[in-house]
């Protein structure tokens, strides 16, 4: 069978060309990297759960009236999206102090934050994804401060969303980031979420533990990342048959 045509790869996801006008589709890999690609690995049956995971959250989303590109599931690796204009901004929102914040600004891991925080950084491999202020994306003209009113809205209510459905599992999120995209509708534009939302992306602690089941498992040597992904797929009741790991298969649907 011809190959579909490739229209960007990026670290951890493969576009290919989609069956229709205005679609794509969005294939999971296994890699794994962390600080602009220093650190790579393949990690056997990540992109399966991804894909699930990933999969769960725009389904739920799109769910509750926030537009995602998400169309459906195609297979174990790949799902079907809308075709977007990506926005060159990461949305990150915070609840929880980690990571660049508590490095940054000396506040120690795990202290609550007084409200959730939203952060815009640059996508810029080469600038190693830089933090921006509102005043950079009007001013270099990334988004209007329409779009960032409404990047911000769709933040926070992702983070009501992801924060419910975490917490239903024992799970606390402590941030994610998120990347949006405009669909065009004739002169009518909208944003969506786009990219993928997965334990890539976001950090997830243990409840009761504060076991780590997110990327920092890989970029702090803490263990086996697939392991860490499954247990958050297990408990959001989306394991995936057969991932090359997980032993005897389940059948879910
Ligand atoms: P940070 O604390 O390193 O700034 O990360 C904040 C959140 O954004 C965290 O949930 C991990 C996620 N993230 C990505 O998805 N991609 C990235 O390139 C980085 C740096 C962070």
């Amino acid at each position: 069978m011809a190959r579909r045509k490739k229209i960007y790869e990026g670290k951890a996801k493969i576009l290919y060309e989609g069956p229709e006008p205005g679609t794509l589709v969005q294939y999971f890999k296994d890699d794994a990297t962390a600080f602009n690609a220093e650190k790579h690995a393949v990690i056997e049956g990540k992109g399966v759960l991804n894909n699930r995971l990933s999969e769960f959250f725009m389904d739920g989303l799109n769910a509750i009236g926030v537009p995602t590109h998400f169309i459906r599931r195609l297979n174990m690796r790949e799902q079907l999206i809308r075709s977007v204009e990506m926005i060159p901004l990461e949305i990150v929102v915070r609840n929880v102090a980690a990571g660049s914040l508590s490095k940054r600004l000396g506040i120690d891991e795990g202290t609550a934050l007084p409200r959730p925080i939203v952060e815009f950084y640059y996508k810029d491999d080469a600038l190693g994804d830089p933090m921006v202020s509102e005043e950079h994306i009007i001013a270099f003209g990334w988004a209007s401060q329409q779009d960032l009113d409404d990047m911000i809205a769709l933040g926070l209510r992702v983070n009501d969303f992801l924060s419910g459905v975490m917490i239903g599992v024992g799970i606390r999120l402590v941030d994610f980031k998120i990347e949006i995209g405009r669909i065009w509708d004739g002169d009518f534009m909208r944003l969506v979420v786009a990219d993928e939302i997965s334990p890539d992306s976001c950090r997830l602690w243990d409840l009761k533990t504060g076991q780590k089941l997110d990327k920092d498992v890989f970029r702090r040597d803490l263990g086996d990342l697939a392991d860490a992904y499954t247990e958050v797929a297990r408990r959001l009741g989306v394991l995936p048959v057969n991932t090359g790991k997980l032993g005897k298969p389940t059948l879910i649907n």
